[in-house]
């Protein structure tokens, strides 16, 4: 409904983009009317927001001939939908993008202000970040701006709670997010269909297909944009920028490098190897044994009488235990048990 000029500001010296109502729709009055309201909306909304992700306001006025103008700053870039097109953005773009989306979307929410209407078409990437643009059909506290027939926002990206009972809230805007950030990671949309009645349905009763192996990441990145985009907006993130956070850190997310493998031949050799050292070892440790046990089996044999080595005294009892001297036997004839 709306024209965007690139121009000059010549006092400040600097580029601005200027949003004008277009002049050739031939609007009814009421029509005229409504969207003049919902530019001011965008002026109010934008006015409360100052984040390095958010489109900057710096004026608004109103010309005979021109009517109602918002002065922005001018953001050179492609818009995600322009950027989507050519296919998914890539993990670090993405992470970097939901973590910039989210904690805009916070500060926003912060400032009481609700976007409604979060999609790839109003995200632009300027060489310094991605930025939010658009605040059209933004809601602000107080405001007595309502919309009347038609659904608001756009169907493909709003939240189930949003279609069926017209109910828009920060949870709402973060569903619109994660379904944003689903499209930039695999470069399809969450809920497809060639018309918005079949759009609304998927949305309303479908979970989006799992994109983890397909954008090559972590099985996470599923779990959080799922968490994004739950049904119910009690049960999503508590605030965008955990959504953003979450699904960045499951994006960048990298399991530990595997333990170096053996090639198998190698692997079962040395295992052999091992186990022949281990045999060897028990085998000399029982020829050790038994030589000592041997030994000393022979030299505590009990020598017959006279041979003996050494004087054993009467009435004690002989080493080892075989023999225990009967007091009134010879002490020098023991006898074998
Ligand atoms: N501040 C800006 N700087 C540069 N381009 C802009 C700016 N704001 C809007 N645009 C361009 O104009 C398009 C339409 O702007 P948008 O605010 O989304 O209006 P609409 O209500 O028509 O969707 C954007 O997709 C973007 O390409
Ligand atoms: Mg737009």
């Amino acid at each position: 409904m709306g024209r965007v000029l690139l121009a000059r500001d010549p006092n400040l010296d600097r580029d601005v983009a200027i949003k004008l109502l277009r002049e050739d729709l031939k609007l009814a009055p009421e029509e005229r009317r409504a969207l003049f309201d919902r530019m001011q909306q965008e002026a109010k909304a934008s006015a409360r927001l100052a984040h390095p992700n958010i489109v900057a306001l710096y004026d608004m006025g109103e010309e005979p001939g021109l009517g109602l103008f918002l002065v922005f700053e001018f953001v050179e870039g492609p818009t995600l939908e322009d950027r989507i097109q050519k296919g998914p953005v890539g993990v670090e773009a993405a992470a970097e993008l939901a973590r910039e989306l989210g904690r805009a979307l916070r500060t926003a929410h912060a400032a009481g202000v609700l976007h409604r209407d979060i999609k790839p078409a109003n995200i632009i990437l300027a060489q310094s970040g991605a930025k939010i643009a658009d605040f059209g059909i933004a809601r602000i506290p107080g405001s007595t701006l309502t919309l009347s027939g038609g659904v608001l926002g756009t169907p493909a990206y709003s939240a189930p709670e949003s279609i069926l009972h017209g109910k828009f809230s920060p949870a709402s805007d973060q569903f619109s997010l994660a379904a944003t950030l689903y499209e930039a990671i695999s470069g399809r949309r969450a809920f497809p269909g060639e018309d918005s009645v079949t759009v609304s349905n998927r949305i309303t009763e479908t979970e989006p297909a799992p994109i983890a192996e397909l954008a090559g990441v972590d099985r996470h990145v599923d779990a959080a944009l799922a968490r994004g985009m739950h049904k119910h907006p009690e049960a999503r993130f508590p605030n965008a920028e955990d959504l953003g956070e979450a699904l960045a850190e499951a994006l960048l997310y990298k399991p530990r490098a595997k333990m170096a493998t053996l090639p198998d031949e190698r692997r079962s050799r040395e295992r052999e190897h091992r186990a022949s050292r281990r045999d060897l070892t028990i085998l000399c440790l029982g020829i050790v044994l038994g030589a000592s046990l041997m030994a000393s089996v022979f030299l505590l044999w009990p020598s017959p009488a006279g041979q003996n080595a050494g004087p054993t005294p009467a009435g004690s009892a002989v080493r080892g235990s075989f023999v225990e001297a009967d007091a009134g036997a010879p002490a020098s004839a023991p006898t074998r048990p």
